[in-house]
């Protein structure tokens, strides 16, 4: 395990909802409208979290059945319990392994996952090789070395300038793949014939402390990596980052993520 990755807490999924996974919910409906896939279709998603785009998939593009998995179980049982619809079954699984038959879904898709995977590769090729003949392999991550998630961003300044080992934690600098061209590289390295485009939305704090407190709940690695201070670290890491803010409200704040897609080999 890398050192960023020590903070990379999966569990406690209404701590992560509120984190992370309503702004990724944001971005799902964009994504699943850019995707187009066709209607009644068998769908694999990857690393479903605490459901954001497993619901909108159910939402907006009729599927026929939706195997969601997550290699957390406390992730699995939570989008479980927050998704009621017959179409979709929950498991647990690895992105690297997956335990299903060769041309078995019509489409995979996976939000925000692909950079904690530690061979993105083989997790690619496993998404090709689940694929019947013409399905889509998809996916979206956010754009890190862009600056593209302003909250993240402005969290990780704050730390790097309270303490500057925490410059290496940042995700930017942990995935400098998440790029335009970095995606379309490993992408192309895995035999997909990729589509990029940026999907982008404004994250809304009413006021500081509501931008503060998903941070102390500890859940992805930004907030894990709060939680693992002491408090008066956590306290002068609060005080200059109110301080960067500089007293805005509401705190508007732009997220871009970068969205993939490819047919396979009919
Ligand atoms: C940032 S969260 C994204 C969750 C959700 N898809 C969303 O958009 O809100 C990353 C997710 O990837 C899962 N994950 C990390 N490594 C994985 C792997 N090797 N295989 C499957 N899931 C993995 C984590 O458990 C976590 O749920």
């Amino acid at each position: 395990m890398t050192d960023g990755a020590k903070f990379d807490t999966w569990s406690a999924g209404q701590s992560y909802e509120h984190y992370m996974g309503r702004w990724s919910r944001m971005v799902a409906t964009k994504f699943v409208d850019w995707l187009d896939a066709p209607s009644s279709a068998d769908w694999l998603e990857i690393g479903c979290g605490s459901g954001a785009l497993t619901q909108t998939i159910l939402a907006s593009a009729s599927p026929l059945t939706i195997k969601a998995t997550d290699a957390s179980d406390d992730f699995v049982a939570h989008a479980r319990a927050a998704t009621s619809d017959d179409r979709v079954t929950f498991q647990t699984a690895n992105a690297q392994e997956l335990p299903f038959e060769d041309a078995s879904f019509d489409v995979v898709a996976s939000a925000l996952v692909l950079n904690f995977v530690p061979d993105k590769i083989v997790a690619l090729k496993e998404m090709q090789r689940v694929l019947r003949p013409g399905g889509i392999a998809s996916f979206y991550v956010w754009d890190y070395p862009g600056g593209g998630v302003g909250f993240i961003d402005a969290f990780w300044q704050a730390a790097a300038e309270v303490d500057h080992k925490a410059a290496d934690l940042n995700e930017g600098s942990r995935f400098p793949f998440c790029t335009e061209m970095g995606l379309a590289d490993i992408c192309v390295q895995a035999g997909l014939s990729p589509t990029i485009t940026p999907l982008e939305i404004t994250t809304r704090f009413n006021e500081f402390e509501d931008f503060w407190m998903p941070f102390t709940l500890g859940a992805g690695p930004a907030p894990g990596y709060c939680m693992s201070l002491p408090n008066d670290h956590r306290e002068a890491l609060k005080a200059k980052l109110k301080e960067n803010i500089g007293g805005l409200s509401p705190i508007d704040l732009t997220a871009r993520a970068w969205a993939i897609k490819s047919t396979v080999r009919a």
